[in-house]
């Protein structure tokens, strides 16, 4: 006699019924926050937060052990969750590229370390490469989680506090205008600029819903969803007057140590809309210090008379990519050299390992499985292949690193040659 599984999988869209959130739609949301350690919503926030993932389109997986009875707070709901809506992802060709984000990963710490997270990530990473998406992507909690499912961290991200006492001054010239908006203004320009960036920027993954409620001010935290209190904006203007950039911020209050401005997002289609909306925080009186994030290689900090004002306070991985298709990745960045190689990617899961053959002609790539008599270039593991591609490192960093094994002489050069960006990537977007 077979024993039942108690474990209990359900895949269901969030649910709205005549206004008001299901209950397993509820029951998912508040398992989210006690698998982050945090305060579950109340009715109202739980039926917002439901609006935010119907309008991204979410697809939420919870798991269930039947086995468990009152009073445990699991009874009849979730033990696990696990959420994914679709996005795009810019990975430097012409076309943006259709990505599964991964979101809400939690597993409750009374039935950790059993397998869950494998189970479910594995039959989903299954079924959107089924499906025909090229890629999957996340941002982890934590550095060691994901690589062994095939994920490659694709951008990093810096901290930065910048110190204005003696202002902020730029080398170069000042080529536009900020004017101070109403934080409720963005709920016009945040979509049309987000979008402009993310479609420039490499590394750059697709705005959520949230980003522009957090954008307009109306809400401070995804867990919590309550307005910000004191959120100032502004646009930044180019020379012929179009809007290319905006910012929004915080004061830290006058019981701070430093009397700081926080920045929250910035959207900006241009290094002289950035560096003049930073400039223009810098420049308010009584403020010593302005916070936030940006690229590794920020041009402000190149700007800058003094770069030794702009300190990095925290450099790590953001943005991790697990590929699906290899000829859909490779054929969605672009080449600025031409060449010829074959690669042997390994990869846990079986979704795309084998040997796959890379050749650009004029700058138009060509990706197919390689022959079975094709001789191995260079092998490396999918998650580091990801890296490679997103231009995060190069080949011969990642030899150096002891991830890439080069079969002959020029393998590195070729690859080097052929993986070169021309940008660092950055992904500005949490999720
Ligand atoms: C991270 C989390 C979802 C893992 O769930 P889980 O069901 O315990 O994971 P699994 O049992 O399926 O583990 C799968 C593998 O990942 C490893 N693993 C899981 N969590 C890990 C962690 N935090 N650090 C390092 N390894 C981890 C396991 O050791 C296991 O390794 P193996 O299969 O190669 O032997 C869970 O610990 C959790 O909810 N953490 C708090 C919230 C969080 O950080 N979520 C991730 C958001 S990005």
């Amino acid at each position: 006699m077979s024993e039942k599984n108690p474990i209990r999988i359900e895949r269901f869209g969030p649910e709205i019924i005549e206004g008001a959130p299901s209950s397993r739609t509820n029951d998912f949301n508040i398992a989210i926050s006690r698998g982050f350690h945090e305060r579950a919503q109340e009715a109202e926030g739980l039926a917002v937060l439901a609006q935010i993932h119907v309008a991204d389109g979410s697809e939420f997986t919870a798991v269930y052990d039947d086995d468990v009875v009152v009073p445990s707070w699991h009874a009849g709901k979730p033990v696990a969750t696990y959420a994914a809506y679709p996005g795009t992802l810019n990975l430097g060709g012409k076309e943006l590229l259709p990505a599964h984000q991964i979101t809400a990963v939690t597993v409750s710490p009374t039935h950790r370390r059993r397998g869950i997270l494998r189970s479910v990530i594995t039959e989903d990473l299954q079924a959107a490469q089924a499906n025909g998406l090229p890629v999957a992507i996340l941002t982890a909690s934590e550095a060691t989680i994901y690589g062994r499912f095939g994920f490659g961290a694709v951008t990093e991200r810096a901290s930065f506090a910048l110190t204005t006492a003696r202002g902020a001054n730029q080398r170069g010239p000042v080529t536009g205008n900020v004017i101070a908006v109403d934080p409720a203004e963005l709920e016009i320009w945040a979509p049309e600029l987000f979008a402009a960036a993310h479609a420039k920027t490499l590394g750059s993954v697709s705005h959520s819903r949230f980003d522009i409620g957090n954008s307009t001010g109306i809400w401070e935290e995804f867990d919590s969803l309550t307005p910000i209190k004191n959120l100032r904006a502004a646009l930044h203007l180019d020379a012929r007057g179009e809007v290319d950039g905006f910012i929004t911020y915080e004061f830290s209050g006058w019981k701070a140590k430093t009397p700081a401005l926080s920045i929250g997002q910035l959207s900006a289609l241009n290094g002289a809309a950035r560096r003049e909306l930073i400039g223009y925080l810098a420049a308010h009186d009584l403020i010593e210090e302005i916070t936030g994030r940006g690229p590794v290689d920020d041009v402000l900090r190149s700007a800058l008379v003094n770069p030794r004002d702009y300190k990095v306070t925290r450099v790590g991985d953001h943005l991790w990519m697990r590929i699906l298709d290899v000829p859909a990745v490779l054929g969605a960045r672009s080449y600025t050299n031409d060449g010829k190689i074959s690669l042997g990617v390994r990869d846990d899961l079986s979704l795309v390992n084998g040997v796959w053959e890379l050749s650009v002609e004029n700058s138009v790539p060509q990706v197919r499985r390689a022959p079975a008599d094709k001789s191995v270039d260079a092998t490396l593991d999918v998650r580091d292949l990801a890296t490679l591609v997103m231009g995060m490192r190069t080949a011969t960093h990642l030899e150096q690193a002891g991830l890439l094994n080069a079969h002959h002489g020029q393998a590195l050069e070729i690859l080097d040659l052929l993986f070169s960006t021309t940008a660092t990537p950055y992904c500005q977007a949490d999720f």
